[in-house]
């Protein structure tokens, strides 16, 4: 573990001057990052989010917390009273609940602060991070956090805040540019990904069999329909979600099939998208091997195209002869044409982004100074208003009420102050940077003697330790 201490006293060194803000972070992982191997151990399935977020927000220097876990990204969003020893927290969670070693995590973990952590969601929740440039689904995935999060405790107001605004940003996003158009999705990837593993003339003949009835298995079928193939095997686990691909998907012969007979319709199958929330392999090797051969025209291999996280099928299928397996990585490839246009299209998403990213952190910044203000005004009230009274009970002006002079002396303030005032925002067209907002308040703090608590979260995070120690 030396050299994990090293990593920690690195960034401690780093940090120095901010050590007294709570920082925004952002700590993970995607698939640019990391292979589906790693991602699938630590993704963490819509029903866990709560205990998750409550357990991050136990950690010492934790005060929020959201988990986005899709299967392209792993990414925990967290308030930390102090940065390096949020990161070290975070970082060291994330290897207890995965299992894998931080020494390892590291390789593949990003770490984000601040208006980089903010302008990373803000590009993720508008599609910009996304294998497929401007897909649709990751928006519905943001909001999803922010709705199961709204009943969470440690998803309070800043995490709360961030992700409304990335929400609002994806939007727009998708609204302003056009970036969305003509985009496919994971599962219209998928597809074109079979057609591109089979010998031309075998695409309409292939006996296609999708397991998993979900959003992603509506979307195969629908693809499926649109490429020409007029009949597919569906196993559904449950009736559910089967009337939304009724509703939604036309065209197309759908046999549903119980989970019972899923290797059954795997054995009179030549292709097989597998896209279920499960948590565990669906195939392993022991069933595979023992299929029945697929059709002729297709040669020799049955194709798998597993888009799930955690994977559906075990790493053990992979080696067999008989079966051809890929999964979401291995969707790169189809996507990854276009170059040209999709860099066209980030550029002018890029700017929004770079606007709303800056006008959320400035806000955020700004907010800090406000104990400042109210201790300040009200310090300028007390005097103006004493020695406005004083003056007038001297001079026997009687005409005068106590509104009138309270009233008088809040005008009187707010004049005084209106300049001053401005040193408190952060304002990137007037070049004042948040380390000078900070500094100002210092200062203000320093020459009123208003003692406002900014400079101190050590007693918090203390008073944390011990409730947590108890
Ligand atoms: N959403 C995306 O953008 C996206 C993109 C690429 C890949 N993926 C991956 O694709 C998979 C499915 O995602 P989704 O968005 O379609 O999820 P979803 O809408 O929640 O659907 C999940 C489906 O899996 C079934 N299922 C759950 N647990 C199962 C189990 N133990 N055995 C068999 N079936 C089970 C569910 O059946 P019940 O109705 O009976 O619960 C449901 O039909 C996930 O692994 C996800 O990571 C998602
Ligand atoms: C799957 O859907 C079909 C069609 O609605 C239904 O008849 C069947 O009972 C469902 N399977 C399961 C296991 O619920
Ligand atoms: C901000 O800084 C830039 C470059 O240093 C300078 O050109 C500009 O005039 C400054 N703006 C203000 C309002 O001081």
């Amino acid at each position: 573990m030396g050299s994990h201490n090293d990593y920690v006293l690195l960034i401690e060194c780093l940090s120095g001057y901010t050590k007294e803000k709570s920082s925004i972070l952002a700590i993970g992982l995607s698939f640019h990052t990391a292979p589906v191997e790693m991602r699938e151990k630590l993704a963490i399935p819509e029903a866990g989010w709560p205990h998750a977020i409550e357990e991050l927000c136990r950690l010492n220097h934790i005060e929020e917390a959201a988990v986005l876990s899709t299967c392209n990204r792993m990414e925990i969003y967290v308030v930390a009273l102090s940065w390096h020893r949020g990161i070290w927290e975070v970082t060291d969670w994330m290897s207890k609940t995965s299992g894998i070693p931080v020494s390892e995590l590291r390789k593949h973990l990003f770490l984000l602060r601040d208006k980089d952590a903010v302008r990373h969601l803000f590009e993720v929740s508008a599609g910009l991070d996304s294998l497929v440039l401007g897909e649709g689904q990751i928006l519905s995935q943001v909001k999803q956090v922010l709705r199961v999060g709204k009943e969470v405790k440690g998803f309070s107001r800043n995490i709360g805040d961030l992700f409304r605004r990335a929400v609002a940003v994806g939007k727009l996003v998708r609204h302003q540019t056009n970036i969305a158009s003509g985009a496919v999705s994971v599962s219209s990837a998928a597809v074109e990904f079979a057609l591109m593993k089979l010998p031309k003339p075998a695409f309409s003949s292939a006996r296609m069999l999708v397991i998993g009835a979900g959003k992603v298995g509506q979307l195969i079928i629908k693809h499926l329909a649109a490429k020409g193939c007029t009949k597919v095997v569906v196993i559904n686990r449950s009736e559910g979600r089967v009337a939304a691909i009724r509703e939604k998907v036309k065209g197309i012969e759908i046999i549903y099939k119980p989970i019972s007979e899923m290797l059954t319709c795997a054995g009179e199958a030549d292709v097989v998208f597998t896209c279920t929330a499960s948590e565990m392999p669906l195939f392993l090797k022991e069933h595979v091997e023992n299929l029945p051969h697929v059709s002729q025209e297709l040669g020799c291999w049955r194709l798998f195209i597993d888009i799930s996280v955690p994977r559906n099928v075990g790493s053990c299928v992979y080696a067999l002869g008989s079966a051809q397996v890929y999964n979401v990585d291995d969707l790169k490839k189809v996507v990854e044409a276009n170059k040209e246009d999709r860099h066209r299209k980030a550029m002018e998403a890029q700017a929004i982004i770079n606007e709303e990213s800056e006008s959320f952190v400035a806000s955020r910044d700004s907010l800090e100074a406000v104990p400042t203000i109210i201790k300040l005004r009200s310090y300028f009230e007390r005097i103006l208003i004493v020695e406005l009274k004083e003056y007038l009970l001297k001079k026997g002006v009687d005409e005068i009420s106590n509104e009138g002079v309270i009233k008088l002396g809040e005008a009187l303030v707010n004049k005084l102050l209106h300049r001053p005032m401005q040193h408190f925002r952060c304002n990137p067209d007037e070049n004042r940077t948040r380390s000078e907002v900070i500094e100002n308040i210092r200062v203000i703090n320093r020459v009123f003697g208003l003692d406002t608590e900014i400079p101190d979260f050590g007693a918090e995070i203390r008073a944390k330790v011990e409730r947590t120690q108890k």
